[in-house]
């Protein structure tokens, strides 16, 4: 495939190949829990071609009643309309389902649309057991139909551009990993326990890395887990958790409740290959946001929270004066936008001029890969093993929690594949290489 611009892939619904133009087979999609990820992400999908929602479920009128109203406020044709999430699944024109409904209820879907051999998009958020996942896991390798973690970030463009790096070997050999969701929703979450908003009990009741996969999918991707290395085990700890009450306090609320979770949520992930990830969890205290990215290897370091790469015989060491007026040489971050030009990753050196949808363009990325391996029957470049992978962390940080910060075991959701799993087939959307077509 040889296009000029992602834009025009994803609006134009065009696409070439071997020199001929062709059209993009358009998907029909049906969307289960309409709440307002749901809104978001039909931002993005008006904006592109070669997607038709057909259907659409929740269990609640209003959000039905508001979704069709941005339906018609589009001019979109309307789409059918199901209560109850089997029929949607079992509607013969619905072909892959997007499934942005709760962290109790979306695997339990994605589990009904694998067995009817639909593919299907989850949203992000950790698994309550690993038994779920094994159950995934089982589906998917039953029924050779993918489930793909809808992960947008990714698709975002720092992360790409780091992915892009690492395999074209700058970094040189990795050694460390620092990736987190620190992000002040203390109002979104911890206000609306009265309200029985599921997020807000999860918080209530459990303690644990609740939130890991913004921060660990692209580090998971970049360290190569599952096709060659993967993770051995997890060990948590908590601190007290006096974030929730405290925001409530400010606003005026009254706060009879007792919430679990650690205002910050730390863990230490090691891998097969030797690298260790610290992952951080915070959503209760104030404070800007951050996914905390770090990547660092023999050669080089990329730290979000900088804004900075350093790269050993690229980026300068500048020469200071110690206290004693001696000099010495001391290493300088290079701003990361620095290495866009060179380094961008093909999808962004393709769509950077032109982004469209929601979170920075990230979100019609995820689904423009999605929709890509439901039209040629490929697996998703994050596949089930991905997704078990990443939202175990969340049950077993829980665990390793409750054990005073003892390491934990995390299953092989390949069963011994990651030792030499065959590469994925090219595709540009593949998360694994880079492939510029
Ligand atoms: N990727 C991102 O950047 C991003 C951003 C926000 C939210 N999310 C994720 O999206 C998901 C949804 O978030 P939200 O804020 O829209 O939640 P929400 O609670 O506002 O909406 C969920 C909707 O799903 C419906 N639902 C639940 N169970 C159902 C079932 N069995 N059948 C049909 N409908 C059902 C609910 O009635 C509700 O309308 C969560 O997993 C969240 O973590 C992802």
């Amino acid at each position: 495939m040889a296009e000029k611009t992602f834009r025009t892939i994803l609006t134009s619904g065009k696409i070439f190949q071997k020199g001929v133009k062709m059209e993009l087979r358009t998907v029909n999609i049906g969307i289960i829990g309409l709440g307002a990820r749901a809104e978001t992400l039909l931002a993005s999908i008006f904006a592109m071609k070669g997607i038709l929602i057909s259907a659409v479920c929740d269990l609640r009128q209003d959000r039905i009643d508001r979704i069709l109203g941005i339906f018609e406020k589009h001019q979109a044709p309307r789409p059918k309309v199901y209560t109850d999430y089997r029929q949607l699944v079992a509607d013969p024109e619905v072909e892959a389902v997007f499934i942005p409904t709760s962290w109790n209820s979306h695997l339990q879907i994605a589990l009904e649309c694998l067995k009817r051999g639909k593919y299907a998009g989850i949203e992000v958020g950790g698994a309550a057991s690993t038994d779920e996942l094994w159950q995934l896991v089982r589906a998917s390798e039953e029924t050779g139909v993918s489930c793909m973690m809808l992960e947008n970030c990714c698709y975002g463009r720092n992360e790409l551009m780091v992915l892009n790096m690492v395999r074209q070997g700058l970094f040189g050999e990795l050694i460390y990993c620092e990736c987190g969701y620190e992000h002040d929703i203390s109002d979104e979450v911890g206000w609306h326990v009265e309200d029985h908003f599921e997020r807000a009990l999860h918080n209530l009741r459990r303690n644990g890395d609740l939130y890991p996969t913004h921060g660990i999918g692209p580090i998971a991707k970049i360290l190569r887990i599952n096709r060659g290395n993967r993770f051995l085990t997890i060990s948590s700890h908590a601190t007290k958790a006096r974030g929730f009450a405290a925001s409530r306090e400010r606003a005026g609320k009254s706060s009879p409740y007792v919430f679990n979770e650690g205002d910050v949520v730390t863990s230490v992930i090691h891998c097969a290959n030797g690298e260790n990830i610290t992952m951080t969890h915070g959503i209760s205290l104030p404070r800007p946001y951050s996914r905390d990215g770090r990547v660092q290897g023999t050669m080089g370091i990329w730290l979000e929270n900088a804004k900075g790469i350093y790269i050993e015989g690229i980026s300068l060491k500048k020469e200071v004066l110690d206290d004693a007026g001696n000099p010495y040489w001391t290493h300088t971050w290079d701003p990361q936008e620095k290495f866009y030009e060179k380094y961008d990753h093909p999808i962004w050196q393709e769509f950077r001029d032109n982004v469209i949808g929601g979170h920075g363009g990230m979100d019609a990325l995820a689904m423009s890969a999605f929709l890509d391996a439901v039209r040629r029957r490929v697996h998703t470049p994050i596949d089930v093993y991905d997704c078990a992978a990443w939202m175990s962390l969340t049950c077993l940080s829980e665990q390793s929690v409750a054990l005073g910060g003892m390491p934990v075991p995390i299953p092989d959701f390949t069963n011994g594949k990651w030792i030499d799993r065959a590469p994925e087939p090219p595709s540009k959307w593949s998360l694994d290489e880079v492939y510029a077509e």
